[in-house]
């Protein structure tokens, strides 16, 4: 990889703007070792950042890199059969009260080492990275035993090593409920201990958890994010996905950094979001997967000023999906976002979901994070269906 000092000829969207792409016409963009040092006109580039050989766009747009906050990469085996199972009827509740679902990953993944979970987790990477993704959000949950949820977050971490691309890591020991345990006995003996572990080797950037019928209860949850907020961690939930079960609303009240599918929220989950300031991670890969009819409230979240970001949730169940643009282009049809609010939902808002601040938008002072696409048009990245019109990605000011 080469550094790269200056981008002229650029249209550049900087998504920093407070609604729309905050586009840039014929713009130039300085970069100072990883960090943006200025973006702007390129008649306006100060004579300081002008430099003899510069990477010259030809009117390519320039976005900040995509960023994927909520997958389940790291993971053992697939589920194709339950597809099928799927598609003859069963529904996601009937196959994971079967003993399938996640609870079936669960047994492909404990017999997984931590290379074999890395070899698989790095090929899912590599099909984000070429889509233009800088930054990963990546779950633990398929373990559910201390000694697997370390190997999954280990691995996850591990990503990093091997690739240009920034992991952030989720433990999500309250995913599912192990076969024959009981979920408070679950939570006290094994999800608590495996997060302090967890914690405790530097493993975890933010703890999760599944509020579902067929996982945990608000009260269970809440145990885990007394947990959570003792070792300091911020944490986020998979909230109201096949019911209403409220804890779209427990995750307000723990300032989390996101609420996670939320197709059952109200209006007063949107209030109660929007006064956390957490953000609406749509999942349109599950919905659609799962043949979901209820959609999230979107108008809900957009008149109380809810942030929504979009992620592709790939996982081997209900996302089984490895495109971050096609889970844009699902959340424009499927939810009625508009290609403004997918792409924000890929940028801002998802670095926002993660808590970080200094990637998402084109600005002096972020990380030189940046996507290079053949398009003429920002809302061409949520249109096209299945095709990939990336032309480089530069990470943290590498070529
Ligand atoms: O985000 N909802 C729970 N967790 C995952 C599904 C995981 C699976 O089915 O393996 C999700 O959709
Ligand atoms: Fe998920």
């Amino acid at each position: 990889m080469t550094q790269v000092q200056l981008i002229t000829g650029a249209r550049v969207a900087t998504m920093a703007a407070p609604d729309g792409y905050g586009l840039i016409e014929d713009a130039a963009i300085a970069i100072d070792g990883e960090t943006i040092a200025w973006v702007g006109s390129s008649e306006d580039l100060p004579a300081d950042f002008a430099n003899a050989d510069p990477l010259r766009l030809d009117g390519r747009l320039v976005t900040p890199a995509l960023i994927d906050c909520h997958t389940h990469i790291v993971h053992g085996g697939h589920r194709a059969r339950e597809f099928e199972m799927r598609l003859e009827g069963a529904s996601y509740e009937e196959i994971a009260r079967a003993g399938g679902g996640i609870v079936s990953t669960v047994e492909a993944t404990r017999a997984a080492d931590e290379p074999t979970l890395l070899a698989a987790a790095l090929t899912r990477a590599d099909a984000l990275i070429a889509e233009g993704v800088s930054v990963i959000e990546v779950k633990s949950g398929y373990g559910l035993d201390i000694e697997t949820e370390l190997r999954m977050l280990r691995a996850a971490r591990a990503i990093e090593k091997h690739r240009p691309v920034r992991i952030v890591t989720s433990f999500l020991g309250a995913h599912a409920v192990p076969k024959s345990t009981d979920a408070d006995a679950y939570i006290d003996d094994i999800c608590l201990p495996a997060l302090v572990a967890a914690h405790t080797e530097g493993l975890v950037d933010a703890v999760d958890g599944f509020c579902e019928g067929i996982a945990f209860s608000p009260d269970q949850i809440a145990r885990v994010f007394d947990r959570a907020k003792a070792l300091g961690l911020p944490v986020k939930l998979h909230a109201e996905q096949l019911s209403h079960l409220g804890g779209t609303a427990l995750a307000a009240r723990y300032h989390a950094l996101s609420a996670d599918h939320v197709e059952y929220a109200t209006e007063d989950d949107a209030i109660a979001l929007a006064q956390s300031g957490s953000v609406a991670v749509l999942l349109p890969g599950a919905f659609y997967t799962l043949h979901e009819t209820q959609k999230p409230p979107v108008d809900a979240f957009r008149s109380h000023g809810v942030p929504m970001a979009v992620a592709t949730d790939w996982n081997p169940g209900s996302s089984p999906m490895g495109s971050l643009l096609l889970a844009m282009n699902m959340a424009c049809t499927l939810f009625g976002l508009t290609p403004a609010e997918a792409l924000t939902g890929t940028t801002r808002n998802a670095a926002r979901a993660l808590g970080l601040t200094d990637c998402g938008t084109i600005a002096p002072g972020r990380r030189a994070d940046l996507a290079i696409w053949d398009v003429e048009e920002p809302a061409e990245l949520a249109y096209r269906i299945g095709v990939n019109p990336l032309h480089a990605r530069i990470f943290g000011g590498q070529g």
